[in-house]
């Protein structure tokens, strides 16, 4: 416990900046875009003040990779090289336990062989080291990323793996034996150099073999195929190397291949890592935002191809990640251009010529367009459309002035777009759900002539948590409410003077359109029952009203729902795909939102209910009634949808 500090051990899986005496950074166990998640190194614990999540470095483990206590405790030994005596395994832990083992085993056998061959026969030194040698590459390099060479024999691993001992069985899961029609095995990689694959504790779990003849018949590359160890979707290559130096750096350098990995590693970066050529998944992009929330694209080759890869790099913005990109003159790639100028002049090129993504794509199509305005239009739609995919509305808003003054248009106009895109990804999501629900309702008994029902209460405004911050439809209650609070000591005592709306202060308004809404958090009802007493009373309370409240619990809340008064209310806009720059300065959309949102959700609630009566009820009467009510509510949740819609975009 002593070695498995705990900044160590969340560091590898959260990416964590200092903040006073503790750590903190985006929470791992539900989806959040702003830090809640703190770990305080001289306790040697961490907890999430988001989901409640806390522990220490082994209950971390257990959480984060699910793992059984003792499961957990062989990871952390694993990571530390601390020895673990087994006493003894069931029969079936024993044989479950080998067999993957026994994948990593075979495979770390064949780097190992790999790795002798180039070094120390006349085959590999001949025709891989020197191949290698001519690229420029440097021992220490090749050295380090373990890289290899397969003989040009059919079988010559294989057989050196079997009279050492390891099944065949094991070597063809991992895909380096292949067996043919006719019962004969083989070696999946013959005559190419190796790159072994590491997953990001270090162990081996695959390889790319890249072929040395010029002939176009043969393929590049050959890879090992997907297996219970290698899950290629998941896997950067370079990552365990660069693991360390992303986190110092605070940047990810991404490149296409492997060569482009050892290359830019040898001119002193070694915070580079590659997609192996296939294109990047949500996974590969949540595995770096472990380490940083930067990540730089080094672009390879021509203006074509860099063209058809800006739409893909999108996905990179919508996790949250800024992303700058690099590319390289004449058709270079990152390797080529290394070995080209040299390590000094690689990594001044590097620092000089990172470009914003956003402004680098927008320059891209700009230059494409000349002054066709059709295209132009069509590159403002480009152009809004990726800055519509970062969640955090303040970055969002850099980018909307600094690609207003280069796309020569003015700010509003981009913002009044974003806004058009935004509500209209809620509106989609809002009419693939009631799709979803309606066909549900296909399956109901009383599907013709009846009002369309409603799917569970979980709408489209929970569209954002991702599958392990999926909030239960109480929690969602609970913020909503707590929402209204919030909103209440923020706000309450402000003046204000809205279109439509008898000037008034916010507090009374806010009490005013709930008061035919029950709550059903204890704490929340507790004060907006104080703070209607207070109201009926002729005083306005303030935040500090509650926050020094005598009752324990009052206080406890008014703290921090104004300590996280920030947090909260970006969290909420984020939800709801509602762009404003600050809250305040559109404090109707978010008051309005705010009371609109939770009466939509009692409606909801209603509803659900209502469908229960409609599914129990057996006089057929009686339904037609329930029926009824149905329909009028319905329309109700309609109008405020509708309002909600429109409210968001003002
Ligand atoms: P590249 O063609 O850029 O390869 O493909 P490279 O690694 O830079 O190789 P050199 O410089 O020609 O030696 C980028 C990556 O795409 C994958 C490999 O992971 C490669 O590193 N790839 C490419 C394949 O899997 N199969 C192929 O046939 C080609
Ligand atoms: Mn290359």
């Amino acid at each position: 416990m002593d070695t498995a500090r705990i900044e160590e051990v969340v560091g590898d899986f959260v990416h964590l900046k200092k903040r006073g005496t503790s750590l903190i950074g985006n929470c791992p166990f539900h989806g959040e875009k702003t830090p809640s998640f703190h770990v305080s190194v001289t306790k040697g614990i961490y907890k999430c003040f988001g989901c409640g999540k806390g522990g220490d470095s082994v209950r971390f483990i257990m959480d984060h990779e699910k793992y059984s206590y003792p499961e957990a405790l062989k990871f952390l030994a694993n990571k530390y090289n601390i020895e673990v005596q087994e006493t003894e395994l069931t029969p079936q832990d024993a044989e479950a336990q080998s067999a993957k083992e026994s994948l990593y085993i075979v495979s770390q056998f064949a780097a190992a062989f790999f790795v002798k061959q180039l070094w120390e026969t006349d085959e590999g030194k001949s025709i891989g080291l020197s191949y290698f040698k001519e690229r420029g590459f440097r021992e220490d390099i090749l050295k380090k990323f373990e890289v290899g060479y397969s003989p040009d024999v059919w079988d010559a691993m294989t057989q050196s793996a079997v009279s050492a001992g390891h099944k065949l069985e094991f070597l063809e899961s991992t895909g380096l034996s292949i067996k043919n029609d006719n019962g004969k095995i083989y070696d999946r990689f013959r005559g190419r150099v190796m790159f072994p694959i590491h997953n990001f504790t270090g162990r081996i779990i695959g390889f790319g073999g890249r072929t040395l003849k010029t002939d176009k018949n043969v393929p590049k590359y050959v890879n090992s195929p997907e297996s219970e160890i290698y899950h290629k979707s998941n896997v950067l290559y370079g990552l365990f190397h660069a693991k360390k130096a992303i986190r110092d750096s605070d940047n990810c350098y991404l490149a296409e291949g492997y060569a482009d990995v050892l290359s830019v590693h040898q001119a002193g970066i070694e915070n580079v890592v590659a997609s192996s050529g296939t294109s990047l998944t949500v996974e590969q992009i949540k595995l770096i935002g472990r380490f940083t929330q930067n990540i730089t694209i080094l672009f390879d080759g021509d203006a074509a191809g860099i063209k058809a890869s800006l739409r893909g790099l999108d996905m990179i913005l919508e996790e949250g990640l800024n992303v700058k990109i690099v590319s390289f003159p004449d058709g270079h790639d990152p390797d080529s251009y290394m070995h080209h100028v040299g390590a000094g002049a690689f990594k001044t090129y590097l620092e000089q010529n990172r470009k914003d993504f956003i402004l680098y794509k927008a320059n891209v199509l700009l230059k494409d367009a000349g002054n066709d305005p059709i295209k132009r239009a069509g590159i403002i739609r480009d152009i809004v459309e990726s800055i519509a995919k970062i969640p955090d509305p303040i970055k969002a808003s850099v980018f909307v002035r600094e690609s207003s003054s280069l796309l020569e248009i003015e700010e509003r106009i981009l913002m009044s777009e974003l806004n058009k895109m935004r509500s209209n990804k809620v509106k989609k999501n809002f009419e693939s759900n009631q799709r979803a629900n309606n066909n549900t309702s296909n399956q109901n008994t009383f599907s013709s002539g009846a009002p369309e029902p409603l799917g569970p209460p979980d709408d489209l405004w929970d569209d954002t948590a991702g599958p392990s911050g999926q909030q239960s439809a109480a929690e969602n209650d609970e913020n909503q409410e707590k929402e209204i609070v919030r909103l209440l000591l923020a706000y309450g005592h402000e003046f204000v003077n809205w279109d439509n709306i008898d000037d008034m202060y916010i507090g009374p308004f806010i009490m005013q359109n709930l008061a035919d809404v029950e709550f059903e958090n204890a704490l929340c009802k507790k004060i907006i029952d104080h703070y209607k007493t207070e109201i009926d009373k002729g005083r306005l309370p303030t935040a500090n009203h509650f926050i020094k409240h005598e009752e324990r619990d009052i206080a406890d809340l008014a703290i921090t729902l104004s300590t996280s008064e920030y947090a909260l209310s970006e969290n909420w806009l984020n939800k709801h795909l509602i762009y404003v720059k600050d809250e305040s300065m559109n404090l109707k959309a978010t008051v309005l939102g705010g009371i609109f949102h939770l009466k939509k959700r009692k409606v909801d609630k209603i509803l659900t209910n209502l469908l229960k009566e409609i599914k129990e009820e057996k006089d057929t009467d009686n339904q037609m009634i329930l029926m009824q009510r149905y329909g009028v509510i319905k329309g109700v949740e309609r109008e405020i949808s509708k309002f909600l819609g429109s409210v968001i975009v003002k």
